[in-house]
């Protein structure tokens, strides 16, 4: 992984332009908040929509979560959202439609340009490549490598399916998203997205099972439509409690067997060596950054 991705477990996608969703959109306890130019906002109003941004950038990260500017595509429609999304306020944009590495690159240049005429810290701005096409997919692992501002990437499955002539079920998906994983990955950056798609948000006992089965595929967080789904995907992207202690454990007797000589050792009759102690170790590292995480919005909530 690349060493300074931050923790956006929950993705909150909050449609720019409809103000109830904006005003309470700190309060629902998202890591990131998604503020959304592309497919929630109608075509008509794109143009309102765009220059609503800064503004709306500002408010929503009063919880203490980062931002996050879902933008249009082609190129020409983005440059345009960009225009407003490269601010002070704003941690990463989500880039629809990615059609190959020289589109991140390019919206890497327009970035990067932007944030000299600001005075923002070069690089601030991370990206996150959306595949959303079937060319798209045949050049994830280029694509993941594109730019050094990609922190994360995710198959938009409603598209993806619709480009394929498919149903967006999760069997369908599965065989690109776990791909998607293995590229995201190979380039140190965080898959985001379900198993499943996120559009049927009325069960959630069933939601709460869909994303427990996500984390274990490898993905690290998810957009989420609905603020119902933040608690739920905020604690099955967790490690869970007792996950934890064992994690500790497994430290703990390692360190006691290397005294011994010994890098092999079991654990209530399972094997234990270099592999389940790095997990154990990336495990508990994770915890510490999500630790971080949750004390910064409970330092600005109080
Ligand atoms: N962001 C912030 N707040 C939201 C929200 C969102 N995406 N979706 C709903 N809310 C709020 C409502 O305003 C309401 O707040 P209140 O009770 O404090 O007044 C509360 O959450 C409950 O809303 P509810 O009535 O259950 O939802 P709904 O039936 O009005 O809307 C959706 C359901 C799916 C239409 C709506 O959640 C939505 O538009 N989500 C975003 C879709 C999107 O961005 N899609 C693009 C990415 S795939
Ligand atoms: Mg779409």
């Amino acid at each position: 992984m690349k060493p300074d991705l931050p923790v956006w477990r929950s993705l909150l996608y909050v449609p720019v332009n409809v103000e109830k969703y904006v005003g309470k959109a700190h309060l629902r306890g998202a890591d990131c908040i998604q503020l959304d130019l592309e497919d929630s906002v109608p075509a008509a109003q794109k143009d309102e929509a765009r220059r609503l941004v800064p503004a709306a950038a500002a408010r929503v990260r009063r919880g203490g979560a980062d931002v996050v500017v879902r933008i249009n595509s082609p190129l020409e429609m983005a440059c345009k959202d960009l225009e407003f999304c490269v601010d002070e306020n704003v941690e990463g944009v989500a880039v629809t439609k990615t059609q190959d590495p020289s589109y991140i690159q390019k919206i890497d240049k327009m970035v990067g340009e932007l944030e000299a005429r600001r005075g923002l810290r070069p690089g601030r701005t991370r990206l996150i490549a959306m595949i959303e096409t079937p060319a798209a997919f045949f050049q994830m692992p280029a694509i993941a490598l594109a730019s050094a501002r990609l922190a994360a990437m995710n198959i938009g499955g409603e598209d993806f399916a619709l480009e394929n002539g498919m149903e967006p079920t999760e069997e369908t998906l599965l065989m690109p998203k776990q791909q998607m994983i293995f590229a995201a990955r190979a380039a140190g950056l965080m898959p985001l997205g379900f198993i499943a798609s996120v559009a049927a948000f009325g069960d959630r006992e069933a939601f709460a099972r869909m994303v427990r089965r996500s984390r274990q595929f490898g993905f690290m967080g998810a957009g989420c439509i609905h603020p119902d789904q933040v608690p739920v995907v905020n604690r099955e992207y967790s490690p869970s409690a007792e996950e934890a202690a064992y994690a500790r454990r497994v430290i703990e007797e390692n360190a006691r067997a290397e005294a011994a000589g010994r890098a092999s050792f079991a654990i209530d009759g399972k094997m234990i060596d270099v592999p389940v102690v790095e997990r154990a170790r990336r495990l508990l590292a994770r915890l510490a950054a999500i630790g971080a995480r949750e004390e910064k919005k409970r330092a600005v909530s109080v």
